[in-house]
């Protein structure tokens, strides 16, 4: 059959409310024209994250009445602990309660004053725990990774040349070497096996413990599966194990691939590391057998666990992604290429040409998708980028605007609908305007600055 079926059945359902473009012209004045001040009833389509918004199974609402809130030593938590080794087998599995958590926990040992932290790509929460301890951090994606055009299969790949050299230059200041899986600030674009393994010798070779964030793996792994060389025939648990595998340890977003509502863990093979991160987790987070979690979550989490490796679900959830793509670039508009695992991205830069970068490009599409359609997305760019510690801005590598879907949660006409709305933009967008930041925090200013229209 041609048609790629959404292998599930809906049996609980949750209403949209309809508003009309003049409540979101209003809306969008009284928000500052920041799409996270929206409150989500007056947006049709949320697609601003895929974090902890997908739909969980009936098997693991099942999972949630088994969850045993005892203090210490929850049965919950060792079935959450036996799943995550199943397919991340490191020697100590640490939860909190969300992807952040573990990375506050990782840079409060491997942070501070002088450090420098490479990545392929770090993401905004990353780069702010890593900043907010006095360490810088620094992409080293391969220059395809920068370039919404180019097509190359893994454009999520470290570039190796730039990290040695990094790893010469910085030396002993240099904690740790991160990766992300997918990278996702990068477009969702994945990492080959090769790459990571590649990463992981240099690492070793320089004596750096490298870790993974892993927020995506079971996407990645299906793109290994689909693009490797070799890798066709393996199943997506055998590949994740590989991943995982070369690394030290890894921080983990549960409200990803592990079709979580709240979660995330801290895995690591090093006994002292773990007793630090534990002793750091039982002062911020909670005792080592719940974390920042309740029992029902850790259950509900083994048993995504054990979903997000199927086949049939990956194979919907990336040609979604696909389709929406494909009919985007039929209309002209400007997508990232090839389709990653979890979003659309757009090169609002390129679509929108007459806004400069300083004018975020991006603000001005993904404020239009909402007040256009009632869709809201994210702007990954200069706006999420641009500010530097010293108080300095310059533009990001990227405009993008990032339409993340929701895992099992939109349907087929949701996807046609947003593709119309783009039809609609096509005729409008050399209108749209850029805007001025009137008011903006030090760190992470895209989550509450206030916007103004040019
Ligand atoms: N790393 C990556 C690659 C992420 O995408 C995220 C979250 C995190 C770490 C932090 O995890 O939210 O559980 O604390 N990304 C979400 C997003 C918020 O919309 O992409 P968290």
């Amino acid at each position: 059959m041609k048609t790629i079926i959404e292998p599930f059945r809906i049996k609980s359902v949750e209403p949209i409310r309809m508003t009309t473009r003049e409540e979101r012209q209003r809306l969008l004045e009284e928000a500052h024209f920041n799409l996270f001040a929206l409150h989500s009833d007056d947006v049709l389509i949320d697609l601003l994250t895929d974090s902890g918004t997908g739909a969980m199974s009936s098997a693991q609402w099942a999972a949630m009445m088994r969850g045993d809130e005892s203090y210490a030593g929850s049965p919950s938590f060792y079935r959450f602990e036996a799943a995550v080794k199943n397919l991340a087998p490191f020697k100590h599995v640490i939860p909190t309660h969300q992807g952040r958590a573990a990375e506050d926990i990782l840079f409060s040992i491997f942070g501070g004053l002088g450090r420098n932290i490479p990545s392929n790509t770090h993401f905004d929460t990353t780069r702010g725990n890593i900043e907010s301890s006095g360490a810088m951090g620094h992409d080293l994606v391969i220059a395809d990774g920068n370039d919404p055009a180019s097509l190359h299969p893994f454009k999520g790949n470290m570039d190796l040349a730039r990290l040695e050299a990094y790893l010469e230059e910085h030396g002993d200041s240099v904690p740790c070497v991160m990766l992300t899986i997918t990278n996702n600030a990068g477009g969702g674009q994945p990492v080959s096996l090769e790459n990571i393994r590649e990463v992981s010798a240099l690492a070793k070779e320089y004596n750096k413990p490298f870790f993974i964030d892993g927020c995506r793996f079971a996407e990645n792994a299906w793109f290994i599966k689909q693009r490797e060389p070799g890798q066709q025939d393996r199943s997506i648990p055998e590949i994740v194990r590989d991943c995982f595998s070369c690394a030290d340890g890894m921080t983990m977003s549960a409200k990803k691939d592990a079709f979580g509502n709240i979660g995330g863990w801290l895995a690591l093979n090093d006994d002292e590391l773990a007793e630090q991160a534990r002793t750091h987790l039982i002062r911020t987070e909670g005792f080592p057998t719940y974390g920042g979690l309740a029992g029902r979550d850790l259950d509900a989490l083994a048993q995504g666990l054990s979903e997000i490796v199927d086949e049939n679900y990956l194979h919907y959830r990336i040609r979604t992604n696909e389709y929406i793509i494909e009919r985007l670039d039929a209309l002209g508009v400007p997508v990232v290429k090839p389709a990653g695992g979890h979003a659309v991205f757009i090169d609002s830069r390129k679509w929108l040409e007459h806004i400069p970068p300083l004018e975020y490009p991006g603000q001005a599409l993904a404020v239009a998708l909402y007040e256009l359609g009632g869709i809201r997305g994210c702007e990954i760019g200069t706006v999420m980028f641009g500010a530097h510690p010293d108080g300095s801005e310059a533009p990001a590598a990227m405009d993008l605007v990032r339409l993340a879907i929701p895992r099992r949660t939109y349907t087929q006409s949701h996807a046609d609908y947003i593709i119309e709305v783009f039809e609609e933009l096509v005729d409008i967008k050399d209108s749209l305007k850029g805007f001025r930041i009137s008011r903006q925090p030090k760190l992470m200013r895209h989550f509450t600055c206030s916007f103004e229209r040019l």
